[in-house]
């Protein structure tokens, strides 16, 4: 595994690659890695012929009082599972090469950016959009990885590269749990004992809306006030938000179909955490995958 951490370098290594006619698949991250980012790193080597990786915990998707200087970072266990894994290039710039000084242009998906997650942390998406448009520059991938997990993100990601004309397709693989249904996140590793205990209530809520929906409730604030009722029990979490939207738009939708987005965020103790359930839609994110076809 290469592993380069200028942008000049890494723009050398890929367009070597890209002149070869190989198709190219990427998986940007901000390390602290795991098993959800292996599942990325795993469908991009099915899928590609060359597989290119990005650690950067990038600064201003972070409001100043969030977490950018707790961040974990453990680059030397995620170079040894990337390289375990066989990705060809990883990207590790520091914040100064990706930002020089100077630096002043931005991307703001103007309406999405401000939804779900978006709402509570303002300016996070325009940091997400800013930093991912500014790889897919330098990578030039055929095709890059997203989790459903930040199923927002997603959203806010699709809606750029259709508006910017970007030649890539993103492909957004299955969240990744515990045994215990707890959806896989860097950020886990904040909680104490209880607290992971506590974080369950995400999950909770998420099987109980699917039960509800497989059952014929189509209603929006009867499966919302379902999953607030699980979050009742269970007092130490504080939600954030619980909503039903369009996957496309993250605008509110009052009747359920198959297709939609039920997503929930909540704080356990420090911790903001999320996880979301694509109400179902048969064979959806049935294996390893779905393209949304972005640009053919
Ligand atoms: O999902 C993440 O880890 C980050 O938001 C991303 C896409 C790597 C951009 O910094």
């Amino acid at each position: 595994m290469q592993i380069l951490k200028t942008v000049a370098e890494m723009k050398a290594a890929c367009r070597a690659i890209s002149r070869t006619e190989k198709k190219s698949g990427f998986v940007p991250t901000m390390g602290a890695l795991h098993a959800g980012h292996i599942s990325l790193v795993r469908t991009a080597r099915q899928q590609c012929d060359v597989v290119a990786a990005s650690i950067f915990v990038n600064p201003v998707q972070f409001a100043p009082n969030e977490d950018l200087a707790k961040y974990p970072r453990t680059l030397q266990e995620d170079c040894r599972m990337l390289e375990a894994e066989g990705v060809d290039l990883l990207f590790t710039p520091d914040a100064a090469e990706m930002y020089p000084t100077g630096a002043s242009t931005v991307v703001n998906v103007a309406a999405l950016s401000g939804r779900l997650d978006g709402a509570s942390r303002p300016g996070h998406f325009q940091g997400v959009a800013t930093v991912v448009a500014k790889l897919f520059h330098i990578v030039a991938p055929d095709k890059a990885y997203f989790g459903q997990k930040d199923a927002a993100q997603v959203a806010v990601l699709r809606q750029m590269v259709r508006d910017l004309d970007m030649d890539v397709a993103l492909i957004v693989c299955p969240i990744v749990r515990e045994t215990d249904g707890l959806a896989l996140s860097s950020r886990n590793r904040y909680l104490g004992a209880a607290e992971r205990q506590q974080a369950l209530a995400l999950q909770r809520s998420l099987q109980q809306v699917e039960r509800l929906f497989a059952q014929g409730e189509r209603s929006s604030k009867k499966l919302i006030a379902a999953a607030q009722q699980v979050f009742a029990a269970e007092p130490a979490a504080r939600v954030d938000y619980i909503t039903l939207v369009d996957w496309a738009t993250l605008l509110q939708v009052e009747i359920a179909a198959p297709g939609h987005l039920f997503a929930v965020a909540a704080w356990i103790g420090a911790t903001r955490l999320i996880d979301n359930v694509i109400l179902s839609r048969p064979g959806f994110l049935a294996s390893g995958g779905d393209e949304v076809k972005v640009v053919e």
